[in-house]
């Protein structure tokens, strides 16, 4: 039996900080929300007085008095602190979401190890550095783990929960009960750089940003073709702002820097200056195309010829990573479509559309670029692809692929 949750520290009062303490005070859950200054606080009440709002109008519909009850009790749990240290003395659970800054959380961690119960579990919503190099600091490393929120906090359902080989079964236990209390899906995963959904989202953001940086289409052409093409409730593009480019370029960097001979890890110069310039391409031929497309009922985007146009460029490497995710024991196949389903929108997971989208399909485009293509990592045919299609396993079509199908 896993020991609930009821008091939360959260440590930062960022996007995710002020989202994950908005969260569990919504969930019943006595919070004290610490920065370092008034300032930061102060800001961070203001977009939790605001999100809040949009909760409970969502929730409580044309029901006002249902809507302030719950604004107001949400609000009563959601205390606030300059002082971390003196903030853990009553904590269950103590999630920080400071800067991404190695020594910066391990000094953090270290001061809390001392002044917490001992009975408090310690966790990092880090999205770019590894649990276990934080866990260091402390002598809890049993009662430590990852706990990854997506943004915007409110809305997204998912919650990767990240174990190292330390972290006790009880613990696991009781961050993912704390993780449902909240209204979340909890998925387990290795730690991993990117855990689940970084380790997918980033390189295909980024391929993005190499699409524009070699100007096979414009910012709103992209954006267009992964909502309209591929179902995601953002473009890759928008997606990229609103995560933080600052995020993704910390994210990219750290794993260069881990891993200088990956392909995909590689540093896009446009996002250390995000200048676009898009190739001209005639007017006339635009129009005829524009007219067309319009005729059909379609919203027309513009592309070069590259392999795999737009969607196809982005889309094929995401489901060949995620495939390798499951291929290295990262997460189950169950976890990896909860993943990209619960933390990104998506309306089907990358596991099950490869099913869809057929693994002979991908094979094909795999060895077809890796013929076109030779040493582009991202290409490449992951062994576990190839003997399930050697198997007759072709996904939906065939009645089984990754998963079976019973029509
Ligand atoms: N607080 C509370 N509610 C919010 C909100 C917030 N901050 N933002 C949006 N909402 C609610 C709105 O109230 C609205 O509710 P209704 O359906 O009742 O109207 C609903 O969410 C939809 O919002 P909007 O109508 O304003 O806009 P939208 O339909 O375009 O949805 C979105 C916005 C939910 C952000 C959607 O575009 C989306 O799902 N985008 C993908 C976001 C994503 O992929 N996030 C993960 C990023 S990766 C990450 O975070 C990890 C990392 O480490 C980098």
């Amino acid at each position: 039996m896993s020991a609930a949750i009821k008091n939360v520290t959260v440590i930062g009062s960022g996007l995710m900080g002020a989202g994950i303490a908005q969260v569990a005070a919504q969930t019943g859950h006595i919070v004290t929300m610490v920065d370092i200054d008034e300032m930061a606080v102060n800001k961070a009440e203001k977009r939790i007085g605001d999100s809040i709002k949009r909760v409970a109008k969502k929730k409580f519909g044309d029901d006002g008095d249902g809507a302030a009850e719950f604004i107001s009790g949400s609000i009563s749990r959601l205390g606030t602190s300059t002082d971390a240290v003196a903030a853990v003395g009553s904590a269950d659970l103590v999630v920080e979401a400071i800067v991404e800054n190695l020594n910066v959380k391990k000094k953090l961690f270290a001061e809390l190890d001392k002044a917490a119960p001992s009975h408090t579990i310690f966790a990092s919503n880090t999205s770019s550095l590894s649990i276990t190099a934080i866990a260091d600091a402390t002598t809890r490393k049993d009662r430590f783990g990852g706990l990854h929120f997506f943004n915007p906090v409110p809305v997204m359902k998912l919650l990767e929960v990240v174990r190292i080989p330390e972290t006790s079964q009880e613990t696991y236990e009781s961050m993912c009960d704390w993780g449902k209390a909240m209204g979340k899906v909890t998925v387990e995963c290795k730690d991993t750089p990117g855990f689940i959904v970084n380790r997918l989202l980033i390189p295909y953001t980024l391929e993005a940003i190499r699409l524009l940086e070699r100007g096979d289409a414009s910012a709103r052409d992209i954006d267009t073709a992964m909502k309209l093409g591929a179902g995601y409730p953002m473009g890759p593009i928008e997606l990229s702002d609103y995560v933080g480019l600052d995020t993704s370029k910390f994210i990219i960097d750290g794993w260069h820097k881990s891993f200088p001979d990956v392909e995909l890890f590689k540093p896009s110069p446009m996002l250390e200056k995000l200048v676009v310039k898009i190739a001209e391409t005639t007017e006339e031929t635009l129009a005829t195309m524009n007219d067309w497309g319009k005729a059909m009922g379609k919203k027309v985007v513009l592309c070069k010829d590259s392999p795999g146009f737009i969607t196809n460029r982005l889309f094929v490497p995401y489901l060949l990573s995620s495939i390798r995710l499951l291929e290295r024991g990262i997460a189950t196949k169950e976890d990896i479509d909860k993943a990209c389903k619960y933390g990104l929108g998506h309306v089907m997971g990358p596991i099950e559309l490869s099913d869809f989208v057929g693994l002979d399909t991908l094979v094909n485009v795999s060895e077809a670029w890796m013929k076109d293509y030779p040493g582009v990592q991202e290409f490449e045919l992951p062994p576990l692809l190839k003997k399930a299609v050697d198997e007759g396993k072709f996904g939906r079509k065939s009645g089984e692929g990754f998963y079976k199908y019973s029509e």
